[in-house]
């Protein structure tokens, strides 16, 4: 079985004073870090303060994007050697937000999802349709694109030091969170197309949910088959809320 793991995606959030703030309510909030993996992804800026504050603590800190090449004239980018160096240990790729705001393709995110491994970090692959392709049937053929082109360049067994998150565009800050049973549908979906590929060790690839995720709704998520955890947005931005996501992935 996958590790159970909460992380929380801060996005484009905070000041410097309100990070300093919430990290230490975080680590003082008692999270169940022992039973499972918890990972917080502040914004670039953010990461060192949030590093320094953890310090030995087993809070896994996350950077919410990479730049595939190590280093060059890319303006404005940050590579995965580059995270690897100041010691984050996970990196969200993929993300909708940058798919369909920023226009990345399924074949970046597979470079990206390739640089962050070599580098020796774990990428939190997210795949998801939007509203119109789940209405016209397509839902399941979009996820698995996205998420073959995101390991089309690693070997197959390095899919065990990858996290994959389901994240429906349409449940994403909208309050609309997939029901446990549209969510293991297709999480078992991706299970099954994993182990096509590795066999029994994509039992412990770990399948996060995100859209949506709060304290009142995680349990009834935890409870399926194949949802390992969550990537939570707004409501980790909450220290109670997010708080809750952990108790109940702990005691799922
Ligand atoms: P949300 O965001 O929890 O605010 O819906 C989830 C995400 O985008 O990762």
């Amino acid at each position: 079985m996958a590790k159970k793991t909460v992380a929380g995606n801060w996005k484009m959030h905070g000041s410097a004073s309100w990070v300093a703030q919430h990290i230490e309510a975080l680590l003082e909030a008692d999270l169940p870090v022992d039973a499972i993996d918890v990972i917080v992804a502040p914004t670039y800026v953010h990461l060192p303060s949030v590093l320094d504050r953890v310090g030995g603590n087993a809070l896994k800190v996350a950077a919410q994007d990479a730049r595939a090449e190590a280093d060059g004239a890319f303006t404005g980018d940050v590579s995965a050697a580059m995270l690897a160096d100041i010691g984050v240990t996970d990196v969200i790729l993929g993300h909708s937000e940058r798919r369909h705001g920023l226009g990345e393709s399924n074949a970046l995110v597979g470079e990206k999802v390739a640089a962050t491994l070599a580098a020796g970090l774990r990428p939190i692959i997210c795949v998801g349709e939007t509203q119109a392709e789940r209405e016209v049937g397509n839902a399941s053929e979009v996820v698995l694109a996205q998420l073959e082109a995101a390991v089309a360049g690693i070997e197959a067994e390095a899919i065990n030091g990858c996290l994959v998150a389901y994240e429906p565009v349409w449940a994403i800050g909208t309050g609309l969170t997939a029901s446990p049973e549209q969510a293991q549908e297709m999480h078992q979906v991706l299970r099954e197309r994993l182990r096509d590929w590795v066999g029994d060790n994509a039992a412990s690839v770990p399948l996060l949910y995100g859209g949506s995720v709060k304290g009142e709704n995680a349990a009834g998520l935890f409870a399926k088959a194949d949802i390992d955890g969550a990537l939570v947005g707004g409501a980790s931005l909450k220290v109670d809320e997010f708080a809750a996501i952990c108790r109940a992935a702990a005691d799922a």
